[in-house]
Parts: C-alpha cells; structure tokens; sequence
C-alpha cells in the first residue's frame, strides 16, 4: 500500500459540498474549486455538459487533463452507471505525479464512488482498467509529451490543469494545437477558465467558445469544433476588437 507519508507537499481540503480535496503546496493551489466542490464542479462544469451534448454517441474517447485526485474520471463513470448508460468510454489521462495516483486507494472519496471502488484501487494499483463498458489509461509523465502520442481521436477533453498562471504551460495555444491535432470534427472542451487568453488559445485553434452556466457554480468555457445550438456563443473577434490587449498565452513566454 502507498505510503501516506509520501504526501508531504499536499493537504486535506474539506470543500462545501462535503467531498475532500488536496491542496498541492507545490502548485499553491487547490485540486478543485473548494466553494463549488470537487464532485459538484466536475460534474457540473465537465461531466454533465459534455455527457448531455454527446448522448447520442454509443462510444466517447475522453482526454482528463490531468488525472489528479482523477475527479473528473470517476465522476463520468458515476454519472454513466447512476443513468444507467450504454455510452462505452475510453478515458486517457496524463499525470506525472505517480505517487499521488497510486495513493488514491486510500483516498477519503465521497459516498457516490462507492460502485466504483473497485476500479480506483484497480488504478491505483495498475494506472489502468478495464472492463466491457470502460478503459481507463493513466499516462504516466509529462502532459506534453505524452498528449502527441496519443493515436486516437478524441470526443471530449476535460481540461482541468492548474491555473494558468501556475501552470501555463498546460494553457498555452501550442498546448491548445496539440489537443486540437487530437480531436474529432465535432469534438468539445470544457473548462472552468473563463480568461479571455485561455478562450483565445482556443479560437485560435479553431474553437467555437461558449458560456456554459450551472446552478449554484460560477460560470464556465465551453468550446467546440462545431456551431453548437442553444448555448451561449461568444464572438471572439467581437472580443478582441474590445479588448485589443488580449493575447494568447505562447510556450516561449514560460
Ligand atoms: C488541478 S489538478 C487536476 C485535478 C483533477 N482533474 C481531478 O479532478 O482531481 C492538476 C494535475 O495536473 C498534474 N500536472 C501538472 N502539470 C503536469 C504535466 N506537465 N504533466 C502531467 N501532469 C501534470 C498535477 O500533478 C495535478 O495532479
């Protein structure tokens, strides 16, 4: 079993929605928004919305940037059983903190990860799973190598890195390339960033932004490869006209 020990750069964070985060002292950041909670905001801001645009998908190939606590890949294999979904899934996630994945066994999850127990000790264990419904491959390293070798393409990508200016080298429009050299024509992203350099890395790479609101959270980004109906667009290029200072974060600057 991994050593709780081995845990020293990180604390436990109780958030307001009762389920329990970390707060990564090398990041000087939270794993998740404590106020909107890890299990509400992942599924609020990623699981949800994306789920709902792509229901009539029987197969979803999702990209979790990066698996952390691996919120945002529990909470989709929840929210899947609890619906009683058919939807096969295959999550790849990058993450280089291998110690913190094979931690996860011990992990004080909420209550709703119950039926799923056995696949986080699985990939706390193994930094994978499978079964007839769902694969799930933890790529063990660095985020930017390991995403151009990735061969299949991609529905849907949560993107859920640490703060742009924590971590900018997880938001930058070369980063924002590569994910798009990922994705299928009608692919979507979701993230909590609502900065207009992080929408811009996006347009720039051929992304449709949108708003995505929920109740009880603050709002969030929706982006797409596609128009999408009945969400609210934001016109980029309206955008720039008024903010002419706005730029896209770039890999040189970091
Ligand atoms: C905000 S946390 C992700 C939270 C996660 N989505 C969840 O729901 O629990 C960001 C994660 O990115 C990882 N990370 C940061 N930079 C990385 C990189 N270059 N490559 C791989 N993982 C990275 C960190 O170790 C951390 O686990």
């Amino acid at each position: 079993m991994y050593d709780e020990s081995l845990r020293p750069q990180k604390e436990l964070v109780l958030c307001e929605d009762g389920t329990n985060t970390l707060y990564s002292k090398e990041f000087d950041e939270p794993y998740h928004s404590t106020k909107d909670g890890a299990l509400h905001e992942s599924l609020e801001k990623h699981v949800k919305p994306s789920l709902t645009l792509k229901q009539n998908q029987k197969k979803l190939a999702i990209l979790d940037i990066c698996f952390g606590l691996g919120y945002n890949t529990f909470t989709t294999l929840y929210y899947i059983k609890k619906n009683n979904l058919k939807t096969k899934v295959h999550i790849l996630s990058p993450e280089f903190d291998e110690g913190l994945v094979r931690s996860l066994d011990t992990f004080d999850f909420p209550s709703e990860f119950e039926s799923i127990k056995h696949i986080i000790k699985a990939i706390s264990e193994k930094l994978y799973y499978e079964d007839e419904q769902f694969k799930i491959e933890i790529l063990l390293g660095d985020a930017r190598k390991s995403i151009p070798r990735i061969k299949e393409k991609i529905d849907i990508i949560y993107q859920d890195a640490f703060s742009p200016s924590h971590n900018p080298l997880l938001w930058t429009k070369e980063w924002f390339s590569d994910m798009r050299a990922l994705c299928k024509d009608n692919a979507i992203l979701t993230t909590y960033s609502t900065a207009a350099a992080i929408r811009l890395g996006l347009y720039e790479n051929g992304f449709f932004i949108f708003v995505h609101r929920a109740e009880m959270m603050r709002y969030s980004t929706m982006a797409s490869l596609q128009m999408l109906e009945g969400l609210e667009y934001i016109d980029m290029e309206l955008k720039k006209i008024r903010n002419t200072e706005a730029r896209s974060m770039r890999d040189r600057d970091y």
